[in-house]
Parts: C-alpha cells; structure tokens; sequence
C-alpha cells in the first residue's frame, strides 16, 4: 500500500504578475513534494490562481479586460511560472473552473444544513487589498485614511445585507482540537499567535457579499456572491473533486499533509478554514505551516509597495536550480528573509560551482583517467571510507524526521556540511599518490562516486535539473532516486561506465570584484 502525501500552496492572486515572494512558497512545496516522493509516498502537488473577488474585479477594471479574460491572462503567467520553476505539481486550480464552484457551492449547503450560516446585516471596514474583514481595534488612521494595523493595507467601510457564518460557536472545539493536535500550527510562535486571537474570542464572520457580482453565487440567493476567503479555501478540497470520491482522490489524499502558506494568511487557514471544516464535518488538515517573508530592504515585498524583485529575470541571468538552491537556503526557513543578488552570486560561486559542481568534476576526471572510465570493481574499504559512507545511513531516520517537521534548515546544513566532508575526504586520501596501490586508489575512487550520488540524491528535492546532470556521470535517471539508497555503500554497480559530465555552474564574475 502506497503511503500519501498531500501539499498543497496558497492559490495566488492573479492581480497582477507573480513575484518573488510568490515563486518562493512554490519552490519551497516543491522540495517536499519532491523529497516525499523519492520517499516513496504517492504525492498529490496543488497550485493555483483565486480568481474572485472585489481586488481581481477591481484590478480588471483598471485595466478595462473583462473580468475572465483578465484573470486568464495573468493566471496564464502564474501556471507558465510553475513550468519555469520547474514544479511538480500534480494539479493547477482556478477557482473559476465548474469543479471548484460545485464543491463550493455543496459546502456552503452543508453549513446551512447544519445551521452555521444565517443572514443578517455587516458594517464594518473591509480590506479589498487582503480581502479581509477589520474590527475597529484592528484599524488605525493615519494621515487621514484608514489603515489595517496589521497590513497597512487601507480599509473601507461596508454597510451591507450579509450571510453569516456561526464562527463564535467553534472557539472551544478550535481551542480543543489545537490542544489536541499541538503540530497543527507551526511553526511554534505562529502557533501562538493564532491560540491567543481564538481565546481572545470569536465573532461571526460575514460570508457573503450583496454589493459584488464577480464571485460565486450563494445557492437560492442570487443577490449574495460567497466570501472570496470561503470560496478559496476551498480549492484544497475541490482539487480532489469533493463530495465526489468516485476516482478515491478525496479519499486518498484528504486530510492534506500540509498547507504551506505566508504567514500573513494563518488566520484564514488555522481558523477561518479548520471551522468551516468541522462545521461541515470534514477532517481537518493535518498541518497549517506559515513561513515568513521574503524582505526587499525591510519590508515585505509586495505588488503594491513596488518592491518586486521579479523570479523571472533572476532566472533568465542565473538559472532557476541556483535561484531554488538560494532561497533554500538563504532564506532560514520560518523566519523574513532578505535577499539580495550579491548574496546570490555568492552561493553560486561557493557552494554550487566550487563545492558541488568541482567535486564531480574532479572525482570523473579522476576516474576516466586511471579507472578506465568504470566504476572500480575491486575495492576493500577501510575505517575512513566507512566513517564518511555510513554518515548517511545512520542520518537517514533523522532526516525524515526533520523533513516532516519542516526543519528545511537542518537539511540544507546537512548537505553543506557533506560536501564539505567529501572534498575533505578526497583531498586528504590524496589518490593521486595511490597509483602503486590499486586497491587502495580504486577504494577512494568507489567511495568518492559513492558520496557523489548520495548527495546528488539529497540535492533532487532541492535542485532538480543539475542533480539530474551529475547523476548522468552514473547514466542513473530520475526514476533511480530514492532516499532509503542513500543508506547504501554499494549501490553504483562495479564495472559500470561513469561518463564525463559538462560544467554543472559556471562562475559568476562578480561586478564589485
Ligand atoms: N489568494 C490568497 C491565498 C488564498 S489560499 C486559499 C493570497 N494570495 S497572494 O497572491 O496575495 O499571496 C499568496 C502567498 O504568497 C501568500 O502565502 C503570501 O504570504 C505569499 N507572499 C506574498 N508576498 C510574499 C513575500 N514577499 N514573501 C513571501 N511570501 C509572500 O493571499
């Protein structure tokens, strides 16, 4: 029986074209979903656009596209984004397709069925920008407009007939249920915040609105479209075809393993989401992980403080693994993050080219040269050999441990701190000096092939197409990656061809040097 894993992004804004901070939550999903499937768990990859509401509507008009076509563009550049970053997405949702608009609408008949959803009347300050409802002490006013507290986003007062979800009724089983499952929130300071925002009381949340058309219409009112938030939420279960099981995609993959979000949104997935869940009696998701942000300077970057570094530039100069590789690791995983394109060049430089890349190429060349070009077939290790060679196995529990608690740090440590060993390990042994001892030249030759394709193994998740490059010295394929090998001392087969390789990254000259 295969075991499942199920991530899913945020569904992305087609408001205007992705950025940084957009292709970072996606790059971030793909390495688990890559390192879960090479962990041999059937995986289910979801991204997508959120197509509806008051900001897209908005956003359309000021360009004057109609309100579909607009969103067809600019999801177009979201979906060839996920091609340029090289996701493995199994699925890509709009929530403007007929699939998702039936789920949705099925749930909101769900909550009315069991008495969560009733009308009545909402004032109060909406944020078209985060779509999101403010209480008086959540706005402040500054230079006479009025401003969200939290995300500076400005807020407009809404006097409207609207729906209402029953939130209030939900603190205590929400407050039960994260007490019960203390990984639902991570990571641990997030968690926190969202348990003190419950305790500090729930109000009803409004769930519709009267005066937008560009939305989905609550069944039997058709003067209510649904809260954009309750709409997008959904796609996480649409994507699997809810309440439909007959392809078992729902059955198989729901509850999600994990949603990955920013953590400007953790209010909507640990609370809004899990409540319309238990109201609806669904499962609740297993995870709710919000990372932080992407900074430009110190602030967040963002469509509307015009702060873009643009992923699509940064790849066309770089590449996209370095970029994947950068954000990986540059970018401590929970915490802001800031990045600049010098601190980019510099892991290229050091930890890709001189590190990854020249070991391959000195430990082929090597082989070529005095192996006949094969993986050497008489070899006897010593204590040296095995200490580095057993590192991974005895390591290989652990970091599936640390990958299911998100821990991308240790992971990416883990792999600098390899290639640090291996080149240590090659220069030190010195086979260079061995050609009168065969056994022993060979024995550090099979070793070093050896710790080249185990850490090419670890680097797949993280750097898909340069671990496919130097896995070609072995003539190994995508499909040859997986992780309980890299326990293995014995894996490349003796007498095998190791082919040479081209250059995996070329060094950037740097502007300033
Ligand atoms: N449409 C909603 C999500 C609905 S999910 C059911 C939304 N979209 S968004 O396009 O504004 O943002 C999508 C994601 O990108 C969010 O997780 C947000 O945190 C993330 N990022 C947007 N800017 C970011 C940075 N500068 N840095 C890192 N991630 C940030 O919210």
């Amino acid at each position: 029986m295969h075991k499942h894993y199920y991530i899913t992004t945020p569904i992305y804004y087609p408001s205007a074209k992705p950025h940084m901070g957009h292709a970072y939550s996606s790059i971030i999903a793909d390495f688990f979903a890559r390192f879960k499937r090479i962990d041999g768990y059937k995986v289910y990859f979801l991204t997508g656009t959120d197509e509806h509401g008051l900001k897209i509507q908005r956003a359309a008009k000021s360009k004057g596209i109609e309100t579909l076509k607009f969103c067809d563009q600019i999801s177009k550049t979201f979906k060839d984004l996920s091609k340029t970053l090289n996701l493995t997405n199994t699925d890509f949702i709009r929530t403007t397709e007929p699939r998702h608009k039936k789920s949705v609408q099925h749930l909101w008949n769900e909550l009315v069925k069991n008495d969560d959803i009733y009308l009545s009347k909402y004032s109060g300050w909406y944020s078209v920008s985060d779509e999101a409802f403010y209480n008086e002490d959540e706005v402040e006013e500054i230079e006479g407009k009025k401003l969200s507290i939290t995300s500076k986003s400005s807020v407009e007062w809404v006097d409207e007939e609207s729906y209402f979800f029953r939130l209030s009724k939900w603190e205590k089983p929400l407050l039960d249920f994260y007490k019960k499952n203390p990984d639902f929130i991570s990571p641990e300071p997030r968690k926190n915040e969202v348990i003190n925002f419950v305790k500090s009381g729930l109000k009803d949340l409004s769930v519709s609105r009267k005066s937008l058309s560009w939305g989905i219409k609550v069944p039997n009112n058709k003067d209510h479209v649904i809260y954009v938030w309750l709409d997008a939420l959904t796609n996480y279960i649409s994507a699997l075809n809810y309440p439909n099981n007959d392809d078992n995609l729902f059955k198989k993959f729901w509850p999600a393993s994990i949603h990955l979000i920013g953590k400007d949104i953790l209010r909507f997935h640990a609370v809004y989401w899990p409540a319309f869940l238990l109201a609806a009696n669904i499962e609740l998701p297993k995870k709710v992980y919000g990372h932080g942000w992407i900074l430009s300077g110190d602030e967040k970057m963002s469509k509307s403080k015009g702060n873009i570094l643009d992923p699509i530039k940064i790849i066309k100069e770089y590449g996209i693994d370095p970029l994947r590789y950068y954000l990986i690791k540059e970018v401590s995983f929970g915490n802001d993050g800031n990045i600049s394109q010098e601190r980019l060049e510099d892991c290229i430089n050091s930890d890709l080219a001189n590190n990854f890349g020249n070991l391959c190429q000195r430990v082929t060349a090597f082989t070529i040269k005095n192996c006949q070009s094969k993986v050497p077939i008489k070899i006897k290790f010593n204590k040296d050999d095995l200490d580095i060679l057993d590192k991974y196995k005895n390591s290989l529990e652990e970091i599936r441990i640390k990958i299911d608690n998100q821990n991308i740090n240790f992971y990416i440590d883990y792999i600098v701190n390899s290639l640090f060993e291996a080149n240590k390990y090659f220069n030190d042994q010195e086979p260079w000096k061995k050609k009168d001892d065969l056994l022993r030249l060979n024995t550090i030759i099979f070793t070093s092939l050896e710790i080249i394709r185990k850490i090419s193994f670890l680097l797949y998740p993280i750097i898909p197409d340069s671990s496919l490059k130097a896995l070609k010295i072995f003539n190994l394929k995508e499909k040859d990656i997986n992780l309980t090998s890299i326990g293995k001392n014995d894996f490349l087969t003796k007498g095998n061809n190791i082919n040479k390789i081209n250059i995996l990254f070329n060094k950037i000259e740097k502007k300033n040097d």
